[in-house]
């Protein structure tokens, strides 16, 4: 009888989601003879009992897509009254032999719970954050940061035009990667990541330096999760998410009201959100997808599950899930510190 594989897409959407499904289905179907079944918005589908066949013909334009095919959300069966046993019984009424699982740090926990519930799982890390550890890179990180340095390239002309301090608020939970390579890439003044809290008088401080020069504009990147030294997170909403994710927002203004205040100069502030996720990926992006989709099925047709592909130079390679869950893969400082050269 053919093996039959789901797929899933869970967490926030990355730019590449549906590279890595044509990779796999085209694969699975290709080389292995599998059959494949799309579960519809992360684990909810497994939940709620939404599938998709998934055929040649499904996947047949999708690489270039944002978004994911499948849909996408953040829901948590592990809070949910016998979520894992509601999700075993849809696998087995689908005839459901193996799941890839594409997601970031929540989702990919989830893989690794309900694999003691006998769910077998393959992982592919997704996330534009990169915070991921077992991998250099998560697919759709280049696409956030090519699209911040972009937004970086056109805010300097408007700052330097206007003479403003241009603050940029992109994403970034926990850690400081997109914010710290756009930031690079597109020339930033002052780069605030939340891997290290902010001092205001030190921001100010940059300004006043570039002014003294003769520049009388500025660029500052912060990642929305960076927060003032002994203070706390911007959250624009009391609300969290399944898993307990705060919504962040507001370091940017934060930052733009009391650069204001204590320099007297004009500020103006961008919030990137999710113009950062959607949209088409880039070429890397698409490569790296198609790599970890095709290592994936790879490792279903191996029946070697628990395991995450990964990217470890430039070979892909696999980790267990149970090295890389509850961990976050910070910024490296050295780059930060590289970075600090070009304050002020
Ligand atoms: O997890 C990736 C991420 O893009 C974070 O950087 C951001 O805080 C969050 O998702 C936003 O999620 P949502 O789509 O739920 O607003």
């Amino acid at each position: 009888m053919k093996m039959r594989i789901g797929v899933l897409s869970g967490g926030g959407d990355a730019p590449g989601i549906n590279a890595v499904i044509r990779a796999v289905v085209r694969h699975g179907i290709k080389s292995y003879g599998f059959e494949m079944v799309g579960i519809k918005d992360g684990w909810g589908g497994l939940l709620s009992g939404s599938f998709m066949p998934l055929s040649l013909d499904s996947i047949s334009g999708i690489l270039p897509l944002g978004g994911s095919i499948l849909g996408t959300s953040r829901t948590n069966p592990f809070i949910i009254n016998n979520g894992p046993q509601i999700i075993l019984k849809h696998i087995k009424k689908q005839r459901i032999n193996a799941v890839v699982v594409i997601g970031g740090d929540d989702t990919l926990n989830v893989a690794y719970k309900i694999g003691d519930w006998g769910l077998k799982c393959v992982a592919v890390p997704k996330t534009i954050d990169n915070d991921l550890v077992g991998t250099d890179y998560t697919f759709g990180f280049n696409t956030a940061v090519a699209i911040a340095t972009q937004a970086l390239d056109r805010l300097h002309t408007t700052a330097e035009a206007h003479h403003r301090i241009m603050i940029i608020e992109v994403m970034g939970r926990n850690t400081g990667w997109i914010a710290l390579q756009s930031g690079i890439a597109g020339g930033a003044d002052v780069i605030l990541i939340p891997e290290d809290p902010f001092d205001l008088e030190d921001v100010c401080k940059y300004i006043e330096q570039r002014k003294n020069r003769g520049k009388n504009f500025s660029l500052i990147v912060v990642a929305e999760g960076s927060k003032p030294k002994n203070g706390k997170e911007i959250c624009y909403s009391a609300c969290t998410d399944d898993f307990g994710n705060p919504r962040l927002g507001g370091v940017g203004y934060y930052l733009g009201r009391e650069i204001e205040k204590k320099l007297n100069m004009e500020t103006r502030v961008v919030t990137l959100g999710h113009l950062q996720r959607g949209g088409t990926p880039t070429a890397y992006d698409r490569i790296l997808a198609t790599r970890y989709g095709k290592a994936a099925i790879d490792l279903v047709n191996a029946q070697k599950f628990g395991l995450m592909v990964a990217l470890k130079g430039k070979k892909i390679t696999a980790v267990p899930l149970k090295t890389i869950v509850g961990k976050r893969k910070t910024v490296d400082l050295e780059l930060y510190e590289l970075a600090k050269i070009f304050f002020g």
